[in-house]
């Protein structure tokens, strides 16, 4: 995820030079993850602008570049974590208006940027990167033509971008101000003395002060080195000073945000991971690409690798149901059992958060050896999957530290959900309204994960001691419920260390059940779907009969409510939703498992963030 920290001091008021501690503060902000970093300062004696950036290594380039050397008092400072175009010298923040007069640093997605860019692009503006930022700066430098007051048409330009944005930005125009707004991605100010700060999170700024405001959504501003102006866009400025927290974190907790570990910050990083991924997809001419290469395929494949596998699973069903498109799916590994069976107009869909599995590459190369067409599902750009397939679609659920993952699931199939609606228009068997409507239950989910992680910590907790003294467990589930129910079951495995197996609940019978006993723990995720409802209810009484702990994960309008010991409760929605608004209790239980028995869930024995070997 990009970082962003903007310093703006009084000469001779700080500890050290003002690029030193932005350079110090840019290193705070390197455990967020980023390919591409660079600043840009006011340059006090010449009046221009100077912008030091590139691709690579903070270190490397402060080698390279001197970020820490930038003259002046005014400065930002950014960490690039690539969403539209590649890392790359160009695409590295900051980024320039034409006459080199405003330099911008943005984390977050602008959704209507196609839309701005032409517009810009047919009034003369020349572009130098690919990106979506760079569209903010020449729309700034527009609406300065117009107003000449910085201030409105830094504001103006603000109300016409879409999506999510923290923004910093300078100005040869108004030399000692930092201009600042924020919207869905995180922006705090630094309060000093003789300098303050902007920044995307505390541990940037903690080494200077320990004052710092949040900012709030539809919030703007700007910072001087001895004043902060702050407004809500439509209601006016806002007295700060009732706002500013003492911070008492060390560095280290700051930077995962107050959360004991990064996976249950990253748990409850999952609302905004999904709004990012949905304004990325809004828009987005390579799904409508992908949905045509899907219906003239011939056979339709998806592969990757644990979490992602899950997630290949789920699309597999929801593009059965909603293209009517059988989609055979097969864990990575064994891509040399069905290479042979590949030929021209087979289509893969291969899915790597981290675009690097080694499995998953070699099943890519397999396929398009045969002549098979690619299309990468990742969350990095320009990651050796996307890079050899034919097209790639991105989730932006920013970097992902904790080494079981989390956000990167429900991210991962956002995407994929959006893909089998583009296919299932494209195909014919949704209308236009359908369509959109599925779209609008997608929209949802931002807002009822939140509300699926808030109403289900404290129960996950309260279980987790219970189930932390247990040897086994089952997770089981039908239809589209299964991968979750999957995903669950390996979460438990991979950090609490607690054998736990899943598989669909009809198969019972055929085997697992002979295992239970007393108050044997048997999780049922619940899909809101009469069929699955119904045939779940044999299943679970089967269970309940040989004296299983019935746990279920089931919206509020289940019928099955009084067939549970323990309910955990999820908002009500469409069974498109079901891994997002299902599977943050299975993963609260996992965490809080884990914590219960002494171990470090961001770093389970034997496991690795990313395999790359066979
Ligand atoms: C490792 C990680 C898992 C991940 C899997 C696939 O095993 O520990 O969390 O699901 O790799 O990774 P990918 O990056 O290809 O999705």
């Amino acid at each position: 995820m990009c970082g962003i920290i903007g310093v703006v001091a009084l000469p001779g008021k700080t500890p050290y030079k003002p690029s030193e501690m932005g350079y110090r503060g840019l290193l705070r902000l390197e455990y967020r993850g980023y390919d591409s970093a660079g600043g840009a300062s006011i340059d006090p004696f010449r009046r221009r602008i100077i912008v030091a950036k590139g691709k690579g290594k903070i270190a490397e380039l402060e080698r390279k570049l001197g970020l820490s050397k930038l003259p002046g008092y005014t400065l930002i400072y950014h960490t690039r974590w690539a969403t539209h175009g590649r890392p790359s010298d160009e695409n590295a923040h900051p980024h320039l208006d034409c006459r080199g007069e405003i330099a911008v640093v943005h984390n977050g997605i602008i959704q209507n940027y196609r839309i701005l860019k032409e517009e810009l692009l047919r009034k003369g503006h020349v572009f130098s990167s690919e990106t979506d930022t760079e569209v903010i700066a020449h729309l700034i430098e527009e609406k300065y033509r117009v107003y000449r007051d910085f201030y409105r048409a830094f504001k103006e330009a603000v109300m016409e971008i879409e999506g999510s944005y923290a923004l910093a930005v300078i100005t040869l125009h108004e030399p000692d101000k930092i201009f600042f707004a924020k919207k869905d991605s995180p922006l705090i100010i630094g309060v000093g003395d003789g300098y303050n700060f902007v920044a995307s999170d505390i541990p940037a700024i903690l080494e200077y002060t320990r004052k710092a405001i949040i900012v709030h959504d539809n919030e703007l501003g700007y910072i001087t080195p001895s004043s902060i102006y702050l407004e809500e866009l439509g209601r006016g400025s806002i007295d700060w000073s009732r706002r500013v927290r003492i911070i008492e974190w060390s560095i280290e907790d700051a930077s995962k945000g107050g959360y004991p570990h990064y996976m249950l910050k990253e748990i409850h990083e999952q609302p905004r991971a999904i709004r990012d991924t949905l304004y990325g997809l809004m828009n987005e001419p390579v799904v409508v690409e992908a949905a045509k290469l899907l219906l003239d395929a011939r056979r339709i494949y998806t592969t990757a690798a644990g979490t992602s596998y899950h997630a290949g699973l789920y699309y597999s069903l929801a593009t059965a149901q909603l293209a009517k498109q059988p989609v055979y799916s097969f864990i990575a590994s064994e891509y040399p059992s069905i290479a042979d069976s590949v030929g021209e107009d087979d289509v893969l869909v291969a899915i790597s958060q981290s675009g690097e599995t080694i499995d998953v590459l070699m099943a890519v190369r397999a396929f398009r050896e045969r002549g098979g067409r690619v299309i990468a599902v990742s969350n990095i750009v320009d990651s050796a999957i996307p890079r050899e397939s034919d097209l790639a679609i991105y989730m932006r659920a920013g970097p992902e530290i904790g080494v079981a993952a989390t956000k990167t699931f429900t991210a991962q199939t956002t995407v994929l959900a959006w893909l089998a609606i583009a296919h299932g228009e494209e195909a014919g068997v949704l209308d236009r309204s359908e369509a959109g409507e599925l779209r609008d239950w997608l929209a949802k989910a931002p807002q009822l994960v939140a509300e699926s992680i808030a109403a289900n910590e404290s129960l996950a907790i309260k279980l987790a001691e219970w189930i932390a003294g247990k040897h086994s467990m089952y997770y089981l589930s039908r239809w589209i419920g299964v991968p979750v129910a999957m995903e669950g079951a390996l979460k438990l495995k991979e950090i609490a260390y607690i054998h736990a197996e899943s598989y669909p609940a009809g198969e019972s019978k055929h085997g697992p059940i002979a295992l239970v006993e007393n108050m044997f723990p048997v999780l049922f995720v619940i899909p809101g779907v009469d069929w699955v409802e119904k045939l779940l209810l044999g299943n679970i009484q089967e269970m309940r009969a040989r004296g299983a702990y019935i746990i279920g994960v089931a919206a509020e309008d289940t019928g099955l409510a009084d067939q549970l010991d323990l309910w955990f409760r999820v908002p009500c929605g469409h069974w498109i939703l079901t891994p997002l608004t299902h599977t943050p209790p299975l993963q609260l239980l996992a965490y809080y498992t884990a914590i219960r028995r002494g171990y470090d869930p961001d770093k389970p024995r034997n496991l690795a963030k990313t395999v790359t070997v066979e």
